[in-house]
């Protein structure tokens, strides 16, 4: 649980002297107001008013203020809630009929500046219990008219009086004593018992602001029930370290921090109860800041890892060392990252890329974290010039050595174009390709891989010399094998492919399968009988092809091309029956008979018997090769793929009287041919025919 305090923050005489400045801002007045010192102690508010263009003055620009005041321009003089010494508010009087003298100062510090004065009038010494250089305890000194003494702590005032008293151990000097505003309301009222122990002639005026009072009342009570506390407050605010101090009696972990940023130096976030208070010059935002961050760390479970990247912020920033910063800018040729300790780190484009082209937005974005190596450093001007490119290219070699190690691939440019191979920017690391390497094939041309993205494995590493060897081939190839393993888990008898021809050779054709090749038989080529396979297909030729068989061990792949539809048998059967008559083309002439063409790829044979309606004493008396007759088709062989034809049964009846010897003989002749095969008669009554 987060708990602020409800006094944390501007008190009223704060919020005044803010208002009133605010408001001059608005009006457009913001570059005509001169503050004598800081408004307030906060540095986040001051660069506000400064950005406003408000300006802080010491008493030695006042006479240059009020000659331009006189010339006519219109400057505002603020006196801020500290006051100012009687010296200087005498000058700011005799000045007041040119400057516009706006006096800020809290009405608590006016009265005391009241009572410094009136009441040292008679002689008295005047003891201000405060820090002596706080601008509002100088103040309250200039208006004593007597002597002043300063005791920042009880134990120091007793000192003092201890020495002035002596043997007496009392004095009845006239001495008032008066507080700081912000005073710790303990050591004041330690110091009120003191002084009443020595001096017997002291007036006392509490003079501690009841809006201090109050803040320091609920701290303590606030930090007696927290695990932790927070004070939110400028390191030179007076109020806030005193606030700490309060806290820190009733809880041991107190932290004073100025921005919700320093908490990522602060270990509490494990704490149930966390308090935060703040100083009178710290403004609400500031405030909210804190408390929302605090929210967000305790929420967060990966709290220790945070802290451990914030405690890494706190770095020591030296020429060499590698430093991380967060990107607050980012322009064409150069990004800023806040380093932390107020130093600003600037890396130009040459130090995080080697290229024109790239755009520093597209690697950055506003808040990212970068690493890189501090190149020199200038605490006058508060920068640190840096170089990212160093940093990766010690990380990134760390990287090229894991690739090496692990065989993994990575894909990067080809950027140049070398005499012996080609060099790959892998994580901004040159990496040389051999040309053996690239996989473009001897004597050709590397130019083409330069400016392309390739896929690189790295194959040697020269750890001593930080070179490395990459190769595109590797990738390739094991590409490719990984491809035709792929290729043969996943072949099937039936899968059909289409691919080119890539070789023919006597006894079939190579076919490329896109992955490997696979051949198809030349009797697998056509259904005809063909003698090579250039008849059907040529080098080049894409073909649709089946896989008829494989064999994974010795990586062959049959393949078949004709298919069954084209199947001049089945043609033939989807076409005729016995008792059709077919126009057929005499393809053959032997002794017993003619053969003749039904189909493409089917012969039947005429029987010298069925030729004619009387016995002819040789074929070719009647027929010739290339005759085209019409025959009746007697029988199908199925199993044997034979046919036999007659042109006598189409002649007319007078030949019935011989129609069985007829049958007889075409039975028999079917039986005779069925010893041969059709294609050895064909080849034979083609020979004959070419005589
Ligand atoms: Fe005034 Fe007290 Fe604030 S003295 S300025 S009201 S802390």
């Amino acid at each position: 649980m987060i708990e602020v305090a409800k006094s944390a923050g501007f008190c009223f005489g704060v919020r005044r002297a803010t208002d009133k400045v605010e408001s001059l801002i608005k009006q457009g007045k913001g570059s005509k107001i001169h503050v004598l010192g800081k408004l307030i102690h906060n540095e986040q508010y001051n660069d506000f008013l400064r950005q406003n263009g408000v300006r802080c003055i010491t008493e030695d620009d006042l006479d240059a203020l009020y000659s331009r005041a006189k010339n006519g321009e219109e400057i505002f003089v603020v006196i801020r809630t500290h006051g100012i010494t009687r010296d200087i508010q005498q000058i700011l009087d005799s000045y007041s009929d040119r400057l516009n003298v706006i006096d800020l100062s809290c009405p608590y510090v006016k009265k005391i500046h009241k009572i410094a004065s009136e009441e040292t009038s008679q002689g008295e010494i005047a003891i201000i219990i405060g820090k002596a250089e706080h601008p509002e305890v100088v103040a309250i000194v200039s208006y004593v008219n007597t002597e002043a003494f300063v005791f920042e702590s009880a134990d120091s005032l007793e000192n003092h009086l201890k020495q002035i008293t002596k043997d007496e151990k009392t004095t009845d000097l006239p001495i008032i004593m008066v507080a700081q505003t912000t005073q710790k309301l303990t050591e004041w009222e330690k110091c009120q018992k003191i002084i009443k122990k020595y001096c017997t002639n002291v007036k006392i005026f509490d003079t501690i602001c009841s809006v201090t009072e109050k803040r320091q009342t609920e701290a303590r009570e606030l930090s007696a029930r927290c695990d932790a506390m927070i004070v939110v407050g400028g390191k030179e605010s007076s109020n806030t370290a005193k606030l700490t101090q309060v806290c820190k009696a009733l809880c041991k972990r107190t932290y004073q921090i100025e921005t919700a940023n320093e908490l990522a130096f602060v270990n509490i976030g494990h704490e149930n109860n966390i308090g935060i208070t703040a100083g009178a010059s710290t403004p609400d935002c500031i405030i909210q800041e804190v408390k929302k961050k605090m929210s967000e760390i305790m929420e967060n479970e990966n709290f220790a890892q945070m802290l451990d990247e914030e405690m890494a912020k706190k770095q020591k920033i030296y020429v060499g060392a590698t430093v991380k910063g967060i990107v607050m800018s980012i322009d064409k040729n150069e990004i800023r990252l806040d380093l932390g300790d107020k130093l600003t780190g600037v890396i130009t484009r040459d130090q995080i890329t080697d290229s024109n082209d790239v755009d520093l937005n597209d690697l950055f974005k506003i808040g990212d974290e970068v690493e890189a190596t501090v190149m020199s450093k200038s605490d006058i001007d508060g920068t640190a010039i840096l170089s990212k490119k160093k940093v990766d290219t010690v990380k990134n070699w760390s990287k090229i050595v894991e690739l090496a190690s692990t065989g993994e691939t990575v894909t990067a440019k080809i950027t140049e174009v070398t005499k012996g191979g080609v060099v790959a920017d892998v994580y901004g690391v040159r990496v040389f390709i051999p040309a053996s390497m690239t996989g473009v094939a001897k004597g050709e041309s590397l130019d083409a891989l330069k400016g392309t993205e390739q896929e690189i494995k790295i194959v040697e590493i020269k750890e001593d010399k930080k070179k490395a060897i990459g190769s595109i081939k590797a990738v390739i190839r094991e590409k490719k094998k990984a491809e035709v393993e792929a290729f043969w888990d996943s072949l099937a008898v039936g899968m059909e492919f289409e691919g080119p021809v890539k070789s023919i050779v006597s006894y079939g054709v190579f076919v490329d399968l896109g992955v490997v090749d696979g051949l198809v038989h030349i009797t697998e080529l056509s259904w005809k009988r063909i003698k090579n396979p250039s008849e059907v297909v040529s080098v080049g030729q894409i073909i649709k092809v089946f896989v008829k068989s494989f064999d994974k061990d010795s990586k062959r792949i049959s393949l078949g091309y004709k298919t069954d539809d084209q199947n001049p048998w089945n043609i033939f059967k989807s076409q005729y029956s016995v008792g059709s008559v077919a126009s057929v083309k005499i393809v053959g002439i032997t002794s017993f008979g003619a053969f003749a063409e039904i189909v493409a790829g089917v012969d039947g044979l005429i029987h010298i018997s069925q030729i004619a309606d009387r016995k002819i004493d040789s074929v070719a008396n009647v027929l010739k090769v290339g005759d085209v007759v019409d025959a009746q088709i007697l029988e199908i062989d199925d199993e044997k793929q034979k046919v036999s034809l007659s042109i006598r049964a189409l002649l007319p009846k007078e030949e019935e009287a011989t129609e069985e010897a007829t049958e007889e003989v075409a039975e028999e002749t079917v039986e005779e041919v069925a010893e041969e095969t059709v294609e050895e008669v064909a080849e034979e009554a083609t020979e004959e025919a070419a005589e």
